[in-house]
């Protein structure tokens, strides 16, 4: 008998971001983050979880139709066994259920955009992974509950249980058991936040948010100046959500945005995720918030060269207007994003 389920996960996008591990194999992060979940059908990563008794032995996982290999105690091995120990404990308790944390398992995952681009992938994918066995295995646990998981699998992955404003807290625990997501607010709070994704480069990133943060943590005295500062823009910006201030939220993303760069700057050898290109939309954005005599735009850029720009619906407008100037579109890069077809890989 299989037993199947399939899971979706978006991207979340942060605006106080986590940069830097103080545990590296239980992924607990030197600062609390805060992001937001990207309500989109372009930016997800699909996830399809089997169980079969006849299966041959040992787990195998599919990414984008490629097999990778899933060890024991990698990333994904790791979350694999919390989830298949949570769900022997419901065996335990209920001698009824099909023994699933026993059988061996066929994951298929999808995005449908770029991946390792500074998208975030990471973050859906192991989101999506940790949903479809938490659903697979029909677990009973809630989503902050699951996000511990998803934690240890990618960082900003356990922000990407939630829709909306999401807050994942550093915690004080050396297990890791209060390093969890929380939402902040729904997305129906404040929906006419918007995101405009550019797309500067889709190739994979040149240095990993794994080993750049490592490398932040082991040389930047700026970071230490940037752990001081984050608490209170954590309390700042989920302030502003709550009162729907977009010129204060904007100030406080642009502004954690520019920091976390300095901070891969100050990192030895130095880190450039920014590439002029980059640099130019923060040039249009300034200029374009000038122009208005307020902030109705805000940038952020993670671990690549990809903008993401946040604004409130009824200015979506203006800011296309003043992109679509400076870049215009070409035709072939019309649609970045091509979407992949999600049938499931030979031998599943
Ligand atoms: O979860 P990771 O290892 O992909 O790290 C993500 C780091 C940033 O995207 C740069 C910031 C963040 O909080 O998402």
């Amino acid at each position: 008998m299989v037993y199947e389920a399939t899971a979706t996960a978006p991207v979340n996008i942060a605006c106080i971001k986590y940069w830097g591990k103080r545990d590296t194999k239980l992924i607990l992060p030197t600062n609390s983050s805060l992001s937001v979940t990207l309500d989109q059908d372009h930016l997800r990563s699909t996830t399809t979880s089997r169980a079969d008794e006849s299966f041959e032995k040992g787990d195998r996982l599919w990414l984008n139709g490629k097999e990778e290999v899933v060890k024991p105690d990698g990333r994904l091995g790791v979350c694999i066994k919390e989830l298949r120990n949570w769900r022997s404990v419901e065996e335990e308790k209920d001698s009824s259920l099909p023994k699933l944390s026993q059988w061996p398992l066929r994951i298929a995952s999808y995005n449908n955009f770029p991946t390792a681009a500074g998208l975030a992938s990471s973050a859906s994918g192991l989101a999506a992974l940790v949903a479809s066995l938490a659903r697979l295995y029909q677990l009973p646990q809630n989503a902050s509950q699951l996000s511990l998981i998803a934690r240890q699998g990618s960082g900003s992955a356990c922000r990407s249980l939630f829709g909306g404003f999401v807050a994942w807290r550093e915690g004080e625990k050396s297990d890791g058991s209060d390093s969890l997501a929380e939402e902040i607010e729904p997305q129906s709070h404040w929906p006419e936040m918007h995101a405009i994704i550019c797309v500067v480069s889709d190739a994979k990133k040149g240095t990993s948010s794994t080993s750049g943060m490592q490398r932040t943590v082991e040389t930047s005295t700026l970071l230490k100046e940037r752990l001081k500062i984050v608490p209170e823009r954590m309390k700042l910006i989920s302030k502003a959500i709550k009162d729907k201030n977009f010129e204060e939220f904007a100030k406080i993303t642009m502004k954690d945005s520019n920091s976390f760069h300095s901070v891969c700057l100050d990192t030895f050898p130095p880190i450039f995720y920014l590439n002029d290109v980059s640099k130019s939309i923060i040039s249009v954005i300034e200029e374009l918030n000038k122009s208005n005599g307020k902030i109705i735009a805000a940038y952020t850029f993670d671990a690549g060269p990809n903008a993401v720009i946040y604004s409130l619906k009824e200015n979506i407008p203006k800011v296309l207007g003043a992109i679509n100037k400076f870049f215009p579109t070409s035709e072939e890069s019309k649609d970045p994003f091509k979407l992949t077809p999600v049938d499931l890989p030979e031998n599943f």
